[in-house]
């Protein structure tokens, strides 16, 4: 069976997305092949296509999807044919009808859980389940500065820390994002680009600061975020919407007040079998009893991955994005 791939063999902008189509091999030991229904869009992967973050070319993309095991290799026991699985991370990829994937990388998806839902919450959602619970073991005494709040990740951090309790002071880029954030609970509200963050975030914590900054816009956000941190807090710089934040110096977070700096990765919060399934887990409970919602705002056919960047990088998105295989 043919099926449509996104490749590239250059790094660039969304012009070197190339759309084929190739065969699948059957599936090795311990592989899976996933046909897939729905295409989770994340940052992450306008960085590998752009070369931020290197990968071998040529290279297929996208981390995030879910569809339905169409065949196993052997020596595959978590699956067999038919079940309904999804992931958020492993090998480059998900940018296709189908692929094959590794069956330590696959989750079962959950009755009552959506093909989009599930292609739109495993690697955000696994990614808000770590950050928000273990780079920091948020609590209802805590109040956190949170970027990009209306985004695909940012929306559901936002759910999450509310559901935990905490106060959020959410930041976001257009009067349409704030009313979205709104819905959902976000206490105060920052208009990037017409509030100046740090002193807002001052005032509405009687001058002391954040314990926590949720950073995943980068460069244009640093010292914004930096300067919003009480003492001994926690700055968390988890992505580059805006490009690579600066270096940051032991001086600096000694000036600002023994600050603690953390750039993690869902990698190294998801390193064994174990990890992996306590977060898709934790993520799967809270949409379960509806703590949690996935807003699809934008469809793309998956032949228009290329516009999709685009819109993406524009900032223009809300909530999440899907590419229809
Ligand atoms: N480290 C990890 O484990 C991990 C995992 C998942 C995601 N991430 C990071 O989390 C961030 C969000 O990912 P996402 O896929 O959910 O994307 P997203 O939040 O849906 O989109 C990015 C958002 O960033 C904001 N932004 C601010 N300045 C921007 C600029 N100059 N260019 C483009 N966007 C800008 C925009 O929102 P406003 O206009 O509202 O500001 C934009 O909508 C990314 O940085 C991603 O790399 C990290």
């Amino acid at each position: 069976m043919t099926e449509q791939v996104i490749r590239f063999y250059e790094t660039g902008g969304p012009e070197v997305l190339k759309v084929e189509s190739l065969e699948l091999a059957a599936p090795g030991p311990g592989e899976v092949r996933v046909g897939h229904r729905a295409v989770g869009l994340n940052f992450i992967d306008t960085y590998h296509r752009s070369g931020l973050y290197p990968v071998p070319l040529p290279s297929g993309l996208g981390l995030e999807a879910s569809g339905v095991v169409e065949a196993v290799g052997e020596g595959v026991t978590r699956f067999a044919v038919g079940d309904r699985v999804a992931f958020g991370s492993g090998a480059l990829g998900a940018y296709a009808s189908a692929s094959l994937r590794s069956e330590a990388q696959l989750l079962p998806v959950p009755e009552g859980v959506s093909d989009e839902a599930a292609a739109a919450i495993m690697l955000k959602g696994m990614t808000a389940a770590y950050l928000l619970t273990q780079t920091r073991v948020l609590t209802a005494d805590d109040t956190i500065l949170l970027h990009a709040a209306a985004g695909g990740t940012g929306l559901l951090m936002l759910q999450w820390a509310k559901d935990l309790g905490a106060r959020v002071i959410g930041v976001v880029g257009s009067e349409e994002k704030a009313e979205i954030v709104a819905r959902y609970g976000c206490d105060h509200i920052l208009l990037r680009g017409r509030d100046p963050i740090a002193p807002t975030v001052r005032e509405l914590t009687d001058g002391k600061g954040v314990p926590v900054v949720y950073d995943s816009v980068g460069r244009a956000t640093f010292q914004d975020s930096l300067d919003s941190l009480a003492p001994r807090g926690l700055f968390v710089s988890f992505g580059n919407a805006s490009g690579p934040a600066p270096d940051v110096t032991p001086a600096v977070l000694a000036a600002k007040g023994s600050l603690y700096f953390t750039r993690p990765t869902l990698a190294s919060y998801a390193q064994t079998r174990e990890e992996l399934e306590g977060l898709a887990g934790a993520v799967f409970e809270r949409v379960a009893r509806g703590a949690l919602s996935v807003e699809i705002h934008q469809r793309f056919p998956l032949a228009a991955a290329a516009e999709a960047h685009r819109l993406l990088e524009s900032g223009k998105t809300q909530g999440a994005t899907i590419l229809e295989p």
